[in-house]
């Protein structure tokens, strides 16, 4: 029986570390998948490999598994919207969101600040979550400031 007090805790607790904010997606033949994901990393340089974690409570994540092919969009500070659209249940989660299919076909989100795409290589379940590891085909990145996440909320970042 998992203490949903105690989950909460460490909700906070982890809350404290700031991280980006990416989106996830793929390409069905129902049309565009994503997720709104902060526990991309990258994490191999030879190969190049990046990794992510996705929760078994997700209905897009299993449609994206499936398809085996992924692109990775690294958010913009102006980009609050696309996260909090692609973070919500549902077959409308693109309505609003502007896209082109990249190189394998995946949406590339339209202003996003980089793009990664590549192949979905293992999967390696832990508790509620998968570990993702793509090795990465192409990938792309432009100027801008980024979209964080920090405590429950969305930020900035301001160098000194
Ligand atoms: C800032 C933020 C970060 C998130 N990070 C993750 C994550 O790393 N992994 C994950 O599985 N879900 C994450 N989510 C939740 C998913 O975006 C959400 O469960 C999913 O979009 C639900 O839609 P679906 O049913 O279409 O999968 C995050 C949500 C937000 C707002």
């Amino acid at each position: 029986m998992v203490d949903t007090a105690h989950v909460d805790e460490f909700k906070i607790a982890a809350g404290h570390y700031a991280t980006g904010v990416v989106a996830v997606t793929s390409l069905s033949d129902e049309g565009p998948l994503g997720f709104t994901c902060q526990t991309f990393t990258s994490l191999s340089l030879d190969p190049l490999l990046v990794s992510f974690s996705a929760t078994h409570g997700g209905s897009s994540w299993p449609k994206i598994l499936a398809e085996g092919i992924v692109a990775i969009n690294v958010l913009s500070n102006e980009q609050t919207q696309v996260a909090n659209a692609l973070a919500r249940s549902g077959s409308e989660k693109f309505a609003g969101v502007s896209w082109a299919p990249g190189e394998n076909g995946c949406p590339l989100i339209t202003g996003a600040l980089a793009t990664i795409e590549g192949s979905i290589l293992d999967v390696a379940r832990y508790g509620d979550h998968d570990i993702a590891i793509i090795g990465v085909d192409s990938f792309s990145a432009s100027r801008g400031e980024p979209l964080l996440y920090f405590r429950g909320n969305f930020g900035t970042f301001s160098s000194e």
